[in-house]
C-alpha cells in the first residue's frame, strides 16, 4: 500500500519537475465517506470539507452512502485498497464498524469519524471531529424549560434510527425535562432528518393529539425536520411557532428565515466545518503528534432577535 503511495509521490516530483503545475501533486490522499445529503446541513458540510481539501491541494476522494451503511463499510475497503493517508468516515449509525476498523488500523491508515460517533473501540480510530449532541438535547431542554416555567407536552422528531446524533439528542433532551414534572414527551418517532419525513411523521402527531391542540412544543433533532413540520402545522390551521414552540438542531439558513417569520423559535447551530480539524488531526499524526481522541466542535443556541440578520449573513439574501 505505502509503496504505491511513494509511487505517486515519485511520480507528482516528476511532474514538478518537468514544469507541470504544482497543483497536480497533491499533499495527501484522503478518503471520505460521506452519510448522504438528506439535510441542508449535511450538503454544506460536504461542500465545506471538499473546498478545505482543495484549499490544502489535498486528493479527496469521496463516496457519497446514500444513508446505507454497507455502501460506507465497500466504501472504506476501496480507500484501504487504493493506499490512501488518512479516511474521514461519517458513520450513518453507531454500531456495526469494528471489523472495517480494524481492517483500516492494520492497513496503517488513520480514520478520524466525522460529525456522528461509533460505539467501537476508541484504539480503532485516531479521532473524532463531532459536537457533544447530549449537550445540544440539553440545551433544547433547558431553552424550552424556561420559555414554558416548566410546563410543557413535547412531541419529539427524532433523527435516523440508530444514529448517534439522534440516540444522543434524545438522551439530553429527556435528562433535562426529567428534572421538570410538568413536562414530557407525548410522542416521539423519526423523520429521518429529512424534511419530507418531518413533516409525514408531524402530520401524524397532530391527528393523534386532538388536531394538535394537546401538544405544547415540537422538539426536532435537526432543522430540516422542523420545517418539514412547520408546513404540516400550517396545513392543520395552526400557527407554528406560536401555538406549538419549536426548538431544532442545525443553524441551516432556512431556519433562520423561520425565525424571523415567527415560525420556529430557536435552533442550536452545528458547525458545519469539520475539514480542517479533522485533516489537521490526520497530518499531525503522520508526523508522529498525539491527537486528542475527541475534537469538540459546539455552537450556540440562536433565537429569533437575532435571525433576519443571521439569515442575511448566510444565505447573502
Ligand atoms: O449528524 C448530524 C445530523 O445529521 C444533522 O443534525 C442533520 O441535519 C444531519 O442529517
Amino acid at each position: 500500500m505505502k509503496g504505491l503511495r511513494k509511487l505517486a509521490i515519485a511520480g507528482a516530483t516528476m511532474c514538478i519537475g518537468m514544469g507541470m503545475s504544482l497543483a497536480a501533486q497533491a499533499e495527501m490522499i484522503i478518503g471520505f465517506s460521506q452519510i448522504g445529503s438528506e439535510s441542508g446541513w449535511r450538503t454544506s458540510e460536504t461542500a465545506s470539507i471538499k473546498a478545505e481539501a482543495e484549499k490544502r491541494g489535498i486528493d479527496l476522494k469521496f463516496s457519497d452512502a446514500q444513508q446505507k451503511q454497507e455502501n460506507q463499510i465497500k466504501a472504506v475497503r476501496s480507500f484501504i485498497a487504493q493506499g490512501v493517508d488518512g479516511i474521514l468516515l461519517a458513520p450513518v449509525v453507531e454500531t456495526g464498524w469494528d471489523q472495517v476498523l480494524k481492517e483500516a488500523k492494520d492497513a496503517g491508515i488513520p480514520v478520524v469519524l466525522i460529525d456522528r460517533g461509533v460505539d467501537a473501540d476508541p484504539s480503532l480510530y485516531l479521532t473524532k471531529v463531532a459536537s457533544d449532541f447530549v449537550e445540544e438535547g440539553a440545551l433544547a431542554g433547558a431553552w424550552l424549560a424556561a420559555k414554558t416555567s416548566g410546563n410543557c407536552d413535547v412531541v419529539e422528531l427524532q433523527g435516523t434510527v440508530g444514529s448517534s446524533a439522534a440516540i444522543d439528542r434524545k438522551e439530553g433532551f429527556g435528562n433535562v425535562i426529567s428534572n421538570f414534572p410538568n413536562m414530557k414527551i407525548l410522542r416521539s418517532q423519526s423523520g429521518d432528518f429529512t424534511r419530507s419525513g418531518g413533516k409525514e411523521v408531524m402530520e401524524s402527531f397532530l391527528k393523534a393529539e386532538n388536531g394538535g391542540k394537546n401538544i405544547c412544543a415540537l422538539y426536532a433533532h435537526n432543522d430540516d425536520m422542523a420545517l418539514g413540520a412547520v408546513q404540516a402545522i400550517k396545513e392543520a390551521g395552526l400557527e407554528p411557532g406560536k401555538d406549538i414552540l419549536i426548538v431544532s438542531i442545525d443553524g441551516v439558513p432556512d431556519i433562520f428565515k423561520a425565525m424571523a417569520d415567527g415560525e420556529t423559535n430557536a435552533s442550536i447551530e452545528l458547525n458545519p466545518h469539520l475539514g480542517a480539524p479533522a485533516f489537521d488531526a490526520i497530518k499531525a499524526s503522520m508526523d508522529g503528534k498525539e491527537v486528542p481522541k475527541w475534537i469538540k466542535a459546539n455552537g450556540p443556541l440562536y433565537l429569533p432577535d437575532t435571525a433576519a440578520e443571521e439569515y442575511k449573513k448566510r444565505s447573502g439574501k
